[in-house]
């Protein structure tokens, strides 16, 4: 297969590094992976490159996401939209353990291999893996024509658009966007209501207004990533819809500017990492309007009490005071909070390795795709 790229896909146009672009980039390529595909008069999505008919969607009762890196953390973030959506067991497992554990392949589960390049080896090789063991597997892949798509032989493109930058942006997002519309799939084919299917389609067709908003508030992230881009570690923490998003945000301040960061569980602090915190430790804590909110502000309040600085990342309406700094996010359907959340957490790594003068799209010791062993 062969695409045309507009020339300026590999040019700068303008931004200082392909990073910063393909994060500008982001709500032109949600609004991409979206056409064509929410359908309003069901409530539910299109996903035709499947080639999953009603019934071998019903079929499906477990969905397993593989997949390598940032790819890794979205298929986490998949995983929590497909449970909450379409209620089927789900998890994510990085590619490579996959692969070297003699998995026990499930004909019933539904597996997703995700990959911006489509050819990352380890990836390859579970999908590999998978096909000799008579499993079911789907592709979630950027470049159209890679090894991981003809592999897999069907699936969802990601239509992110050619992705320069090591560190993944809008691919990821686009992952993410990909998985929502999988669980309303799912969703609509088992108990998810047309009210509730209707609510998360209009949910994803406000994303790329949103992300835009996001978007203006650089300039107020890289403020925050000024006064703590000195820190020599940093906590990431988050519970449930926002545990994947810290542990993306924490991959994403390792991978370009070198600073030590660490993800969490928010209610794991107490059995060991709390004996971290003092004012050198800043902690970036991924806070939801959901559900488990008071439990957030619990965490920010155990954070403060032993003097570690708070960054909060939110949609929520959070207690004068409680955080040193508040990154704010619009409110959207809860369900799709992670894909929202994880924005503001690339500005910020961008900004602190921006500071620390790092070679941003190059990271050292890091390839975009990695094809060896
Ligand atoms: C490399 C890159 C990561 C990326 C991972 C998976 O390690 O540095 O940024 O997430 O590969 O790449 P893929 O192309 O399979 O999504």
């Amino acid at each position: 297969t062969t695409v045309d790229l507009a020339a300026d896909d590999y040019e700068l146009g303008g931004h200082p590094d392909f990073m910063r672009k393909e994060m500008a980039e982001q709500p032109e390529a949600v609004a991409r992976a979206l056409r064509g595909r929410l359908d309003e008069r069901f409530a539910t999505a299109h996903l035709g490159g499947l080639g999953l008919d009603p019934m071998a969607l019903r079929a499906v009762r477990r969905v397993k996401f593989l997949g390598c890196g940032s790819a890794y953390y979205a298929g986490q973030m998949g995983a929590t939209l497909v449970e909450e959506l379409a209620r089927i067991p789900a998890d994510a497992e990085p590619a490579s353990e996959f692969r070297y554990r003699n998995p026990v392949v499930d004909p019933d589960a539904l597996y997703v291999a995700i990959s911006q390049s489509g050819e990352t080896l380890d990836t390859l090789a579970a999908v590999q893996e998978l096909r000799r063991k008579g499993g079911r597997v789907i592709g979630a892949v950027n470049v159209v024509g890679s090894a991981i798509a003809r592999e897999c032989g069907s699936g969802v493109f990601l239509h992110a658009g050619p992705e320069v930058s090591v560190a993944s942006t809008k691919a990821l997002t686009n992952m993410t966007v990909s998985f929502a519309m999988l669980g309303l799939l799912l969703g609509r084919v088992r108990d998810l209501s047309a009210a509730s299917g209707q609510r998360i389609v209009s949910g994803l067709r406000a994303l790329p207004a949103q992300i835009e908003e996001i978007l203006t508030e650089d300039a107020r992230v890289q403020q925050v990533a000024k006064r703590h881009a000195h820190a020599r570690h940093m906590f990431f923490l988050g519970r449930v819809r926002g545990w994947p998003v810290a542990r993306e945000g924490a991959q994403k301040l390792k991978e370009i500017s070198y600073v030590h960061a660490e993800a969490y569980q928010s209610a794991e602090l107490k059995h060991g990492p709390l004996a971290l915190i003092d004012a050198d430790m800043p902690s970036v804590v991924v806070v939801p309007h959901d559900e488990l909110l008071a439990k957030n502000i619990g965490t920010m309040e155990q954070i403060r009490a032993r003097g570690g600085p708070v960054i909060a990342v939110t949609n929520a309406e959070i207690p004068e005071g409680l955080a040193d700094e508040v990154i704010r996010v619009p409110r959207g359907e809860p369900e799709l909070d992670p894909i929202l959340l994880t924005i503001p957490l690339q500005l910020l790594a961008y900004h602190i390795a921006a500071e620390l003068g790092r070679d941003i799209d190059k990271p050292r010791n890091l390839a975009k795709s990695v094809t060896v062993e």
